[in-house]
């Protein structure tokens, strides 16, 4: 016999702490913020009892690089940040019970504690490793303070915790070319000591809990988590040598705070004390009751840490319960370009309502229908105004109106009797119904993409049902049957003020106002009883209005200036190498030569086979360079080609010699070529 799934008796539901060393954006909202809230609002409209939590993540190195950037403490920083996100979450309407922060006492209280506790328990293994440590600034280098090229794709940014290139979880260690962030220089490798999480340990059991109890996880995230898994955990450091964070309660760590990945997760607990203690409930029950369900609202570069890190924390304690679903989405991108808040490649959040005054339904509705669920997706400023005009104002908003208008016209907003059902009636009666749990059933299943496109087939169905009837003329021959029809409009309009009231808060609001009504139970909708024949209505406005060519065109010449000032910025040069003598720079046999013919390699896309005439001799040389030249446009062209290279194989090609190249900072390529007509077997020297 199957067994029963039972219904959690509460709900806690965690939204991941944005750093705060900058405002939030769309990718946030999109990501995390908005599914967390739709699924929040709907439990509460079904009366479930929920705790819904969010906060500020003020640790880390992060925010310690921002400080020292603008010569401010990090708490001045936070404290900046904290109050500006904490407002954006506000006006976007996104209802968390609490919103806190890490630099709380409540919070280094706790998490403190939970150090501790693991500690006694004899669940970490101390150890002293090399780190490394820049001698100028007499500092040990965490994560971010260290800079390296990337041992698995070679990007010369990655940092010292995580390739954000490739993204990959990195080491310090791994670094090629490691260099401080602090002074430039490259650093030492010094001892130190710090507490290690044993993950290894915990393997076993992670992969029976996630691998074969968690199977219904979303595909990325059950993915990631066996890519883990499967790879073997290793212990993970979880102090760090900084003065910043939650000091390490043992003696003798002075000078060490807890490393932010493991105190930030704890931050979801530190919330839920304070908010208890301002309501006066109980926090733990939402935390420790077999019967309350947990679930993590994250992004995807989240997954680590929520799977398997944290969980790992909550088993080795013991008393917690832990994640039944880690909904995880992947990346929001904007304009085909991932964003980013040091090239200012976003669209903030509280910039948006400056420039788009109580559209945050708009954005929330655009963000929900391009939520990145399974892939990462795009958001573009023309779709914005796309889904607008041609979905909320034309679906939604012209159902609403038509409703609107024609009972104001026809009863003077009075909400007419429904007289004699026909089939085509009942037929709209029983698909009215079947809403609230289709809807449902999507958002519980984290599907809210599917679940908004349901709503608005509710939208649809009211519109198809007017214009099938077209009461505007049927009022001239027939009165009695344009009020069965408008009364069930109405009804409709009032289903969805409920059931658009998880996705967009502020039409819902007005909805209610219009119509003067007021229930947001979920369960009251899907019937055309909600608003008694009779009922005054009250004014109809428009509840969205269209969103011309003109505010469209202002947020994409903003993008093209940013572009602008970051190509501008991105002149970067690369560091210098140390110095080498001058027989070693001798040893260089460089000549200038002629490309005589030039063809692109079979089934590669960067490498162009040529034949240099080097005045020396003619041979054939592989060169990286068919993105930026084509080889009709080369042949003639002299060039500087190193001689005296090792001849090497490339794509089964002999290759002797190198072209020299100029490479600039975005990695594009050019010729080094003589400004005059020098000969073929000239030296470069
Ligand atoms: O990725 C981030 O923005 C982190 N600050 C998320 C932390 S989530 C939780 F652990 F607090
Ligand atoms: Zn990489």
């Amino acid at each position: 016999m199957l067994e029963e799934i039972k219904k959690p008796k509460r709900y806690t539901i965690t939204s991941a702490l944005p750093y705060a060393n900058g405002p939030v954006h769309i990718g946030h909202l999109a990501g995390v913020y908005i599914p967390a809230d739709i699924y929040a609002r709907y439990l509460r409209s079904n009366n479930e009892d929920v705790l819904f939590i969010g906060g500020s993540d003020e640790h880390g190195v992060p925010i310690t690089i921002k400080a020292k950037q603008e010569g401010v403490s990090p708490q001045q920083i936070v404290d900046k940040y904290h109050n500006i996100i904490k407002e954006s979450f506000k006006d976007f309407g996104i209802t968390f019970d609490v919103y806190s922060r890490t630099s709380a006492k409540i919070h280094h209280e706790t998490a403190s504690e939970f150090f501790t506790n693991l500690y006694e328990k004899g669940e970490f293994i101390e150890k002293v490793s090399a780190q490394y440590y820049d001698e100028e600034n007499n500092q040990f280098l965490a994560d971010r303070y260290i800079t390296g090229t990337c041992p698995h794709c070679n990007n010369e940014k990655a940092y010292g915790d995580q390739c954000e290139s490739c993204g990959t979880s990195l080491n310090a260690t791994d670094l090629i070319n490691p260099k401080s962030v602090l002074s430039g220089n490259e650093p030492i490798l010094k001892e130190t000591k710090h507490w290690f999480l044993q993950l290894d340990k915990y393997e076993p059991w992670l992969k029976k809990w996630i691998l074969e109890d968690h199977k219904e996880w979303k595909a990325n995230v059950y993915g990631q988590c066996k890519s883990w898994l499967d790879q073997g955990l290793q212990p993970r450091a979880v102090t760090r040598d900084l003065d910043w964070g939650v000091n390490v309660p043992l003696k003798g760590a002075e000078g060490k705070v807890l490393y932010v990945w493991f105190d930030a997760p704890i931050g979801y607990i530190s919330a839920s004390k304070e908010w208890a203690k301002e309501t006066g409930k109980d926090w733990e029950v939402y935390w420790k009751d077999k019967e309350s369900k947990l679930v993590h609202f994250i992004g995807k570069d989240n997954i680590v840490f929520h799977c398997i890190v944290f969980p790992s924390m909550l088993h080795a304690e013991g008393s917690y319960i832990l994640p039944e679903n880690v909904p995880a989405n992947e990346f929001l991108n904007l304009e085909s370009d991932k964003i980013s808040t040091s090239r200012n490649w976003a669209v903030w959040l509280h910039e948006y309502l400056v420039d788009f005054p109580e559209k945050q339904d708009v954005l929330r509705y655009v963000l929900t229908a391009n939520a990145p669920e399974t892939k990462d997706n795009d958001f573009t400023w023309k779709d914005f105004q796309l889904k607008n005009n041609s979905e909320l104002v034309a679906i939604f908003g012209n159902f609403v109106n038509r409703t609107m208008v024609l009972t104001q016209k026809y009863w003077n907003g009075k909400v007419p009797e429904i007289s004699t059902l026909t089939d085509i009636d009942n037929a709209v009666i029983k698909d009215i119904a079947e809403f609230p749990s289709r809807i449902g059933k999507s958002i519980e299943n984290y599907r809210f993409r599917e679940a908004l496109s349901e709503l608005m087939n509710l939208a649809r169905l009211g519109n198809k049902y007017l214009a099938e009837n077209e009461p505007w003329k049927l009022i001239k021959t027939d009165e009695e049957r344009v009020k069965t029809i408008l009364n069930i409009s109405i009804q409709i309009v009032a289903n969805l003020a409920i059931e658009c009231r998880p996705f967009l808060p502020f039409s819902s609001d007005k909805l209610f106002k219009m119509l003067n009504f007021n229930e947001t139970e979920w369960k009251k909708s899907g019937k055309i009883d909600l608003i008694p024949a009779g009922s005054q209505l009250g004014e109809a406005f428009l509840l969205f209005e269209q969103i011309e060519d003109d505010a469209i065109n202002l947020q994409i010449a903003k993008l093209l200036n940013t572009k602008k000032l970051n190509d501008e910025k991105t002149v970067e040069v690369a560091s210098a190498k140390s110095n080498i003598s001058f027989d070693e720079f001798a040893k260089m046999d460089i000549r200038i030569g002629k490309i005589i013919t030039a063809e692109k390699v079979a089934k590669t896309k960067k490498l162009l086979k040529l034949t240099i005439d080097t005045g020396i001799d003619k041979r054939t040389v592989v060169s990286g360079i068919a993105e930026y030249y084509e080889p009709e446009n080369i042949i003639g062209k002299r060039v500087s080609i190193l001689v005296n290279l090792e001849p090497k194989e490339i794509k089964g090609i002999m290759s002797q010699g190198m072209i020299l190249m100029a490479e600039n900072s975005k990695g594009e390529l050019c010729f080094v070529s003589p400004t005059n007509e020098f000969n073929e077997g000239s030296c470069v020297k």
